[in-house]
């Protein structure tokens, strides 16, 4: 980890107090701060200010349709925004602050900007519990509009090193606070009514979530979430899901016992444990990438518990995508 001010020019900056009490200023003034959470790493912006959510649209290159993320503190922060019903107070209760976001409906009231919502009438809501997001959310004392740390369609950045390869100066501030320790994005569940629906399996497991509010509808109709592009979390390399080989010039990307042959490759875990495989997904990906190899042959990673979430992110970034520069 670097320590304190890297230099003048550049805007990581370790999480120290200090650090955070000027990240929360620069909230508050309407500049963007990307910080760490334990899922990912997020691009900050005051949610009640206009200009600084669209200037999170304009640097991460995202189509305006797509709602963000609202962080807060907890529950009762979050009923100044939106409306709780049962369903949707006992997850927060189980789950916040922690890997969960909830879509919920606008209070007529409600003072965030109608960016976060993009055209919808709710709101996306999430109390982290990474220590320095919540510092952050202390010290701004604004609730904080925040997408993964990424050009929209890239790899979702786990450290501030992969923030600042994405971003670079396009930020006032990147806190530096460690590799995440979940490495996946939150659960998004929303609500038809009162019934609940998985928007993005994420962190939280599907099981967790039922054994609360019973069996999760699937995202349909007018009730999903807009970001969820059959193409994103996209290296450049090509993915071939499912090997049980290696072609030639292909890198590895294992889970379990490897298959041998290959000249680069990474484990997302030996031991076979999802919760580590979840943690090294973005961070490998983003590496064997870096080699250049046109593909990255990925093992099988089982369906239950968090592999659910994992095989979404490497279905999404296998399919075909829109070329890019
Ligand atoms: O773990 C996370 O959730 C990270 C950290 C930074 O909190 N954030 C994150 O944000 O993954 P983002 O913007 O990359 O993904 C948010 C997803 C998008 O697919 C978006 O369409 C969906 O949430 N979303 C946001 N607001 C919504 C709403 N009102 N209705 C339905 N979907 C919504
Ligand atoms: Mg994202």
């Amino acid at each position: 980890m670097s320590s304190g001010l890297i230099s003048a020019t550049s805007p990581l900056c370790d999480a120290t107090p200090l650090c955070i009490a000027k990240a929360g200023e620069l909230l508050r003034d309407g500049q963007l701060v990307a910080f760490p959470t334990e899922t990912v790493y997020g691009l900050g912006a005051n949610a009640l200010d206009d200009k600084a959510v669209a200037a999170i649209y304009a640097t991460k290159r995202r189509p305006d349709f797509n709602p963000l993320i609202v962080h807060v503190s907890g529950m009762a922060e979050a009923e100044n925004y939106v409306r709780f019903h049962d369903a949707a107070r006992l997850l927060a209760r189980a789950f916040w602050p922690g890997p969960l976001t909830l879509v919920l409906p606008r209070l007529p009231d409600c003072s965030l900007s109608l960016l976060v919502s993009a055209g919808m009438d709710t709101v996306a809501v999430r109390a982290p519990a990474h220590p320095v997001a919540r510092a952050l959310l202390a010290s701004a004392a604004v609730p904080i509009a925040a997408p993964s740390a990424n050009r929209s369609g890239n790899i979702s950045p786990t450290s501030a090193e992969a923030v600042a390869e994405e971003l670079g100066g396009d930020v006032a501030m990147i806190l530096n606070g460690g590799p995440c320790s979940v490495g996946l994005e939150s659960t998004i569940v929303g609500f038809d009514g009162e019934l609940p629906v998985l928007l993005r399996a994420g962190a939280v497991t599907r099981a967790e979530v039922e054994s609360l509010v019973g069996t999760l509808a699937a995202a349909y109709g007018g009730i999903q979430a807009p970001g969820m592009l059959a193409s994103h979390y996209a290296p450049r390399a090509q993915l071939r899901l499912n090997a049980t080989d290696i072609r030639s010039g292909e890198a590895l990307l294992a889970f379990g016992t490897e298959i041998e042959g290959a000249t680069q490759s990474c484990n997302l875990s030996a031991s076979g444990d999802l919760r580590e495989a979840a943690a090294n997904l973005f961070a490998m990906l983003r590496h064997l990438d870096k080699t250049g190899v046109a593909t990255i042959a990925v093992m099988k990673v089982p369906e239950y518990g968090l592999g659910e979430a994992i095989n979404d992110r490497l279905r999404r970034a296998a399919a075909p995508r829109p070329s890019r520069a």
